[in-house]
C-alpha cells in the first residue's frame, strides 16, 4: 500500500476529537498517512480573518485527500456571520475542487430498535454542486416592507446527467438492484422535468438495474416505514440535505452517518467528513462520537483504491456500533474498540 498525503481540517468543536480517532484506526490498519493540518472554521476564521484564502486552496489540491471534521462556531454565537463559513468553507471546497457527488451511506447497526418494519440499508447519491446550493438569486429593498429575495434553483443537464450516472454505475458496482429518484416533479415541473429525462435516459443504459421514482415528501414516510424500498436514492442538493439528516437520525443517529464529497474525475482530491456538526456542548466531554469519522475514512480509503482496508474499517465501525456497550464509550475508546476489531 502506498503512502498518501491527507489534508486534515480538524476545524471546530468536536471536529478536532473526532479526526484524530480516524487517524487512529487508519494507523492501526496499517495505511501510511501524511496528515498535513490546516487550520480551517470559525476559530481560524476569528483568529485570521480569513475563512480560506487562495493559497491554502491551491495547497488543497495537490493532496491525495482531505479529511474533515466539523466547520461551525457555537450555536448562538454570533460573532461569525450566518452562511460565511458554509459559503466560504464548505461550499467553497465543493465546488471549487468539483465535487460533484455527496455520497451518504446509511445502515442500521444490526440489534438496533428500528421505527419502522425493516432496517435501513442504502446509499444516498446527493448532487453537490448546484440546486438551490448554487447562490443563484438576490435581494432587493431590504430591511423594508418591500423586501424581495430570490433564490433560484440551478439544474444543469451536465451536472444532473454525471450524478445520475454515478448512481447507476454505483449500483452496478455494488450489485444492488434498484435505483431511486427523489424529486418533487409534481411541483418543480422545470427542474423535475429535466431530472426525470436524464434518469430515464442514463437509466436505460442499465437494463438489469429497475428505476423507481418518489416524491421527496412521501419518500420521508418510506424512509421512517420502509426503508427496504430504497437501496441507492439519488437526488438534489437540498432534497439530499435534508433526506441524509432523516435517514441518518432514523439508521442509529447522526453519529454514525458518514460522507464522501466525490470528484469522482479525479481532477483533484475528495472531501469525507462526519455528517454531524462541531457540537461545541460536548468538547472535551469525551462524549464525541468518532465513529461517522472513521466511517468516512473508510470511504476515503475506498476512494484511494484500498477497497479491502475500507472493507475492515468499515466492517470493524458496523461491529462496534452493533455492540450494546457503544453508547457508554468516550470518544477515544469507541477509537480504541474500532482499531482493536479491525481483524
Ligand atoms: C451537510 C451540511 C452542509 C450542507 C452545511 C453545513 C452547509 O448540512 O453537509 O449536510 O447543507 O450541505
Ligand atoms: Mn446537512
Amino acid at each position: 500500500m502506498g503512502g498518501y498525503t491527507i489534508g486534515v481540517i480538524g476545524g471546530d468543536g468536536i471536529g478536532p476529537e473526532v479526526v484524530q480517532e480516524a487517524l487512529k484506526v487508519l494507523a492501526a490498519a496499517g495505511v501510511e498517512v501524511e496528515a498535513v493540518p490546516f487550520d480551517l472554521g470559525a476559530s481560524a476564521y476569528l483568529r485570521t480573518g480569513d475563512v480560506l484564502p487562495d493559497r491554502i486552496l491551491d495547497q488543497l489540491r495537490t493532496l491525495d485527500a482531505i479529511l474533515l471534521g466539523a466547520i461551525g462556531p457555537p450555536v448562538g454565537s454570533t460573532e461569525v456571520p450566518a452562511g460565511l463559513l458554509e459559503r466560504g468553507l464548505l461550499l467553497r471546497l465543493r465546488f471549487e475542487l468539483d465535487l460533484y457527488i455527496n455520497l451518504r451511506p446509511f445502515k442500521t447497526p444490526r440489534g438496533a430498535a428500528t421505527l419502522g418494519a425493516a432496517g435501513m440499508d442504502l446509499w444516498v447519491v446527493r448532487e453537490n454542486t448546484e440546486g438551490p446550493y448554487a447562490g443563484e438569486g438576490g435581494a432587493l429593498r431590504r430591511g423594508t416592507a418591500h423586501e424581495v429575495a430570490t433564490q433560484g434553483s440551478v439544474n444543469t443537464r451536465f451536472g444532473v446527467e454525471r450524478c445520475i450516472r454515478y448512481a447507476f454505475g454505483l449500483s452496478a458496482d455494488k450489485g444492488l438492484s434498484r435505483v431511486s429518484l427523489v424529486h418533487k416533479t409534481n411541483v418543480l415541473t422545470y427542474a423535475g422535468s429535466l431530472w426525470s429525462r436524464a434518469f430515464e435516459e442514463v437509466g436505460s443504459e442499465h437494463p438489469d438495474i429497475e428505476r423507481d421514482y418518489c416524491h421527496v415528501d412521501a419518500a420521508c414516510i418510506h424512509l421512517v416505514e420502509r426503508p427496504d424500498r430504497f437501496q441507492v436514492l439519488v437526488t438534489d442538493n437540498l432534497f439530499g440535505d435534508i433526506l441524509t439528516d432523516l435517514a441518518g437520525a432514523l439508521s442509529g443517529g447522526i453519529g454514525l452517518a458518514a460522507s464522501a464529497n466525490l470528484n469522482p474525475a479525479g481532477t483533484g482530491p475528495s472531501l469525507f467528513e462526519p455528517v454531524h456538526g462541531a457540537a461545541h456542548d460536548i468538547v472535551g466531554t469525551g462524549r464525541a462520537n468518532p465513529l461517522a469519522a472513521i466511517r468516512s475514512a473508510a470511504m476515503m480509503m475506498e476512494h484511494l483504491g484500498e477497497a479491502e482496508v475500507a472493507a475492515r474499517m468499515t466492517s470493524a465501525v458496523e461491529q462496534v456500533a452493533a455492540d450494546p456497550a457503544w453508547g457508554g464509550r468516550t470518544t477515544a475508546e469507541l477509537g480504541d474498540a474500532v482499531a482493536g476489531r479491525l481483524c
